[in-house]
Order: structure tokens, then sequence, then C-alpha cells
């Protein structure tokens, strides 16, 4: 992504008829990118529908489900739950920036390895989550993965691979540091 791609156009934005856009300047996954929005946009749908960052899920209209999960700042939110406008001069990140230059995260290597996903709709958010834990907690107990986790709802696997994952996860970034410490 290049701001420059995201930088906004009226096409691409999410305009109100009555002119009272919004003009916010964000960094999402490393890029800086201004937007004209309508107020009330929600940034999962910013992510989604303004910068084409489909990654993110959308799978409840009731801030439960967890698919929409993004870091803001570092810290995990569901997108649904926050307005766009609230990230203005702030950071994102969403899974699209797990995987740089072709090489897949530590978290997105563990959950294929242990089978941490099956149809997959809720993984995107798990794996943010994952990585918002690991980014302080190199190495979790169970009790506390779950804990990461308990706002991402998943229909498919029973929880029991996806914490196996993200515990395999923090392994693989101990090692590649070399150290017991920090992920
Ligand atoms: S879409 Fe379900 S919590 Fe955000
Ligand atoms: S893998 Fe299907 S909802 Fe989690």
């Amino acid at each position: 992504m290049s701001a420059a791609a995201h930088a906004v156009s009226p096409a691409a934005s999410l305009t109100s008829a009555g002119g009272t856009n919004a003009r916010i300047r964000v960094t999402v996954n490393g890029q800086a990118v201004v937007a004209e929005i309508e107020p009330r946009t929600l940034l999962v749908h910013f992510l989604r529908e303004v910068l084409g960052l489909t990654g993110t899920h959308i799978g409840c209209d009731t801030s439960h489900c967890g698919a929409c999960t993004v870091l803001l700042d570092g810290k995990a939110v569901k997108s649904c739950t926050v307005l766009a406008v609230q990230t203005d001069g702030r950071e994102v990140r969403t899974v699209e920036s797990l995987e740089v230059g072709g090489k897949l995260s530590p978290v997105q290597e563990a959950f294929i390895e242990c089978h941490g996903l099956q149809c997959g709709f809720c993984t995107p958010g798990m794996m943010m989550s994952a990585t918002a834990l690991l980014a302080k907690t190199a190495n979790p107990t169970e009790a506390e993965i779950r804990d990461a986790i308990r706002g991402n709802l998943c229909r498919c696997t029973g929880y029991v691979n996806i914490v196996k994952a993200i515990q395999s996860a923090g392994q693989k970034m101990q090692s590649a540091a070399g150290t017991g410490g920090k992920a």
C-alpha cells in the first residue's frame, strides 16, 4: 500500500451529502493516509471500504465477535466500536501488516502449523489479538492467552488449537530473538 494510493479521492472516500466530512490523517500499516470521511464512519468500514483492507472482517452487529480486531497504537481494539475520526494522528495495524516481504509472521506460521483455524473467518481478529498479546507478554500462560482472546469468538475450532498456536508463536518469537525476553 502506498500513501498516494490511499490518499483520499472523492470516489474512494465515504462522504456525506451535507458536506460535513471530517479530514483525518492516520498511519495504517506504516503508511500515512489522509482521508475525508463522514464523521460517523466506523473504523472497520473505513479500512474495508475506503482503503480496501478487507482482511479485517465484520462478523456481527453487536460488538461481540472480534472478527474486526485491529491494533490501534499497539492495542487490540474492535474496529466496529471505534469511529475512524478517533484514529486521527494515531497508528492502525491490520492483519495485512503481518506478512512482510512474502514472509509470514510467527503468529501466521503458528496458526497454520497448529491448525488454529478451520473456516478462517475469525482468524484475522484472532491473530491481531495474539500479536498484541505477544508484543507485551513473550511467554503467556494458557490463562493469559484465553483472557487475551476472550473478545474473539470462533465457531469452528473449540479454541484449543488457537491457544496452542499462540503459545507456539510466542516460542518462535523468543527463539528468533535468542532470548526469553519480549516478543
Ligand atoms: S464485527 Fe463483530 S465485534 Fe466487530
Ligand atoms: S475458524 Fe471458523 S470461526 Fe474460527
